[in-house]
């Protein structure tokens, strides 16, 4: 989608969009909109009683007498308390109501709002960045076009300070492209998606400026990472572990580290999960797609941050050769695990990358992302991501970031007498804890592959997929958490 921002300039033809504040306050450049229609915005709005509550839409037809189709009238609500994410769902309800009205281009009036709180180009660029979200479409594997929803191909943003509404949008759209790629691979079926495919589209990223290494399941084997290599051993497909950094900070400085679950396709192993939707576990790699989007999003808009992403790439398939209940393994760490269900994988994985994670990087911070329990959405839904961590601080800062864009984390509880629940007769931990706080024992197992560094554990089983329709995401996998964490660094790790 194509993005153009320039001054305020009357548009003469097709679609434009039109803001107004509660009480039908009108910008500058829409009251003469109004006038050069002889009032027909004015007489749309008494007629369908449209007083500009936030999100309200009316969609008015142009008069015969000009070469404007429609003029979509935008309610903002009170302009005093809209933040930068209300003005993206704004944006992303304005594409919305386009791709239904099959139109491909629009003018957005975006000029100074009266009483309005946001800087008027970062209104500007939010809406923008609100509508490029939405544009998103996972349709790669339709083969009839007439089942292809258009998408929006231009909008023109007119607004005061055109130059600074580019600037500030340049960095959102490298978001979006994080965003994008999140989505994407949690979207792709899984005999498409694998370790090595997607170790292949982390490798694309080079040209972005990021390092890129891969570790094969040789040299993991060879190294140790026994914790993660077994949840593969079912699988035809190599295990992977793929690391990436991005150096835009100040030089010698230390890295924050972001770690992701690659469970490419889990099936529950030998433990094998119950048909129904089984198919939804292809985006088991959700953790690891945001990791990876995010070092994209960094690196695409040149964050002025040491940043590492790792991930664990893997298969968990039932087979002669795959890990059995009553299994021993011994993690990267020295620490043994009982594997008493094949299903509790993702802490396996975690296990070694976090552990090599920290010895190798010695990072100002971790933060994992995992699409770790099922029993995340019996306690939060959909709505929240579950957030564990050592870290008070590291906890304020990820919850700021989560209300700031919309991507939410509730903190739920870490404490050493759940560690019982854990502990085994036969090898230093098992990998179950029993019926009850499901979540928090998986947490608690992944804080035993974690030392002093600030550690926080997000469970996005909730909201990496199949999570509901918002305005700025309507596609199954959401791109969860790479708007977060850029937050987290933009506000707390550049400089
Ligand atoms: N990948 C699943 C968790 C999951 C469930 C993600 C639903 C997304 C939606 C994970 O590997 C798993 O199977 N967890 C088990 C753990 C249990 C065996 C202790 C679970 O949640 O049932
Ligand atoms: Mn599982
Ligand atoms: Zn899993």
């Amino acid at each position: 989608m194509n993005v153009k921002f320039s001054k305020t300039a009357l548009p003469r033809t097709g679609t434009v969009i039109v803001f107004a504040a509660e009480g039908l306050e009108l910008a500058e450049s829409a009251q003469d909109l109004d006038l050069a229609t002889a009032g027909q915005i004015s007489r749309a709005s008494k007629v369908a009683d449209f007083t500009g509550k936030r999100d309200a839409i009316l969609d008015i037809m142009a008069p015969n007498n000009s070469d404007l189709e429609r003029i979509v009238l935008i309610g903002i609500g009170k302009p005093d308390d809209l933040t930068s994410y209300d003005a993206e769902k704004l944006g992303g309800k304005i594409c919305g109501k386009l791709l239904q009205a099959k139109a491909a281009k629009a003018e957005i009036l975006a000029d100074a709002i009266p009483g309005l709180a946001l800087n008027p180009a970062e209104f500007a660029a939010r809406i923008a960045s609100g509508a490029r979200l939405r544009n998103y479409k996972f349709d790669k594997y339709k083969t009839k076009n007439d089942n292809k929803k258009q998408k929006l191909k231009e909008i023109s943003v007119s607004c005061v300070e055109p130059a600074k509404a580019q600037r500030a949008y340049a960095a959102y759209d490298a978001v979006a492209q994080g965003v994008f790629l999140a989505r994407d691979l949690v979207n792709e079926p899984p005999n498409e998606l694998y370790p090595e495919s997607f170790a292949k589209r982390a490798k694309e990223l080079t040209k972005l400026g990021l390092k890129v290494e891969v570790l094969s399941e040789k040299q993991l084997r060879q190294r140790g990472f026994l914790a993660l290599v077994g949840v593969g051993e079912g699988s035809v497909r190599d295990t992977l572990m793929v690391v990436m950094s991005w150096m835009g900070g100040k030089k010698g400085k230390k890295p924050v580290a972001f770690v992701g679950k690659g469970v490419t396709f889990d099936t529950g192993g030998i433990s094998l999960k119950p048909g129904a939707n089984m198919g939804d576990m292809k985006g088991d790699m959700g953790g690891a797609a945001c990791v990876t989007g995010l070092m994209c999003a960094l690196a695409a808009r040149k964050a002025k941050v040491n940043a590492v992403g790792v991930i664990g790439l893997v298969e968990n398939m039932p087979d002669a050769a795959a890990q059995r209940p009553g299994d021993i393994v011994k993690s990267l760490s020295g620490q043994t695990i009982e594997i008493l269900n094949t299903d509790a994988e993702g802490r396996l994985v975690l296990a070694d990358v976090l552990w090599y994670t920290q010895k190798r990087f010695k990072p100002q911070f971790m933060i994992d992302l995992a699409t770790l329990t099922g029993a995340i959405l019996v306690a939060l839904g959909n709505e929240h991501a579950g957030l564990f961590s050592n870290s008070d601080e590291l906890c304020e800062r990820l919850s700021k970031a989560g209300n700031a864009t919309g991507e939410k984390v509730w903190r739920m509880p870490l404490d050493k007498a759940y560690d019982k629940l854990i502990d085994c007769k036969v090898a230093d931990m098992k990998n179950i804890g029993g019926r009850h706080a499901g979540s928090i024992t998986a947490a608690q197992f992944l804080q035993r592959f974690v030392n002093e560094v600030p550690w926080a554990h997000l469970d996005i089983a909730g909201t990496a997929m199949s999570s509901p329709k918002t305005p700025i995401n309507e596609s199954w996998g959401s791109g969860y958490g790479v708007r977060l964490l850029n937050q987290l660094v933009a506000d707390h790790y550049e400089k």
